[in-house]
């Protein structure tokens, strides 16, 4: 693996709405995650937060088209970067990227990238024989394949499947797409699941759980609550009221135990499990599980 340096810096005009170029008809309220014909708002902060980390790359990999899809994307206001949280996204960086590396290293050849946003782990991670499948909100997906596209990213080993998780399952796009039930995977939900209503979640985690041969592997992060009661926090509000604000709010925080309950109910045993406590703020867990025998 190579590791290569922190990318651009530049900082434009900012847009936190819908990008004209993938605009027809204007944006409508979505009682799914996003707002049905605008790409994530939330997908393009990660991703140019994420372009300014030092990360690993497989020796067929290419970085650098990462890098310059990432360059392409609208840059955001001051207070939707993320100065306070960077050491949260590096560890979960770190951790996604990891698991990635050592699904490679059992030579697991599918990777279901679920909620992809404009993660570049397909490129940067490419490899002969592997497929990586990228499942996103319709809105997003277009936008990111119109842009990889202008950036002359090559796509091999990437197959792409838009749906919304709010509204449909999983499975029949992902055999569509062409995933394999009789090989393993890693499925990965990299900043999605507290996007999803727990039905949906519920559902999303079962669903990946009837595509996994043994031998997968899922990863996810998750927030939890915290017991201690509430408190007023006026930075948490306005964060909280501008995802709402741009159709992307928050939807799943868990109480203390419940993701861990909803893996298990779900066919998913924990393997790996990081908790990141932040005194009466709740904690952010980054949990990586594999298929529990059985049908
Ligand atoms: C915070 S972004 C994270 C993107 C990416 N995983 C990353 O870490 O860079 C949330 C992603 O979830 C996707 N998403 C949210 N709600 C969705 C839904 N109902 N159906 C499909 N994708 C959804 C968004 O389109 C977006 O790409």
């Amino acid at each position: 693996m190579s590791w290569a340096g922190p990318g651009r810096r530049g900082v434009r005009s900012f847009d936190v709405g819908c990008d004209s170029t993938t605009e027809v008809g204007g944006p409508r309220r979505s009682r799914g995650a996003v707002r049905d014909g605008c790409p994530s708002v939330t997908a393009r902060a990660v991703a140019l937060a994420r372009s300014q980390l030092p990360r690993p790359s497989s020796p067929d990999g290419d970085p650098a088209a990462e890098q310059r899809l990432c360059a392409t994307l609208p840059p955001l206001p001051a207070w939707w970067r993320w100065r306070r949280r960077r050491g949260h996204l590096a560890h979960r960086t770190a951790f996604f990227d990891q698991e990635v590396i050592d699904a490679l290293a059992v030579r697991i050849e599918q990777v279901v990238v679920v909620g992809a946003g404009y993660d570049g782990r397909a490129l940067r991670f490419r490899r002969p024989g592997v497929r990586f499948f990228e499942l996103d909100h319709p809105a997003t997906q277009a936008d990111k394949r119109r842009r990889l596209e202008a950036v002359g990213a090559s796509l091999e080993g990437l197959t792409f499947a838009a749906l919304d998780l709010m509204r449909e399952g999983s499975e029949a796009a992902l055999a569509s797409a062409g995933h394999r039930l009789d090989r393993p995977s890693l499925f990965y939900c990299e900043g999605l699941i507290g996007y999803l209503t727990r039905p949906a979640v519920v559902r999303l985690l079962g669903e990946l759980r009837r595509r996994a041969a043994p031998g997968s592997r899922l990863a996810l992060n998750a927030a939890e609550a915290s017991s201690a009661p509430p408190r007023w926090r006026p930075r948490a509000a306005a964060r909280r009221l501008a995802l709402a604000a741009i159709g992307e709010p928050r939807r799943t925080v868990f109480a203390p135990g419940e993701l861990e309950a909803v893996l298990e109910s779900t066919g998913w045993r924990i393997v790996r499990l990081e908790r990141r406590v932040h005194a009466g703020r709740g904690a952010r867990l980054l949990v990586a599980a594999e298929p529990r025998p059985g049908p």
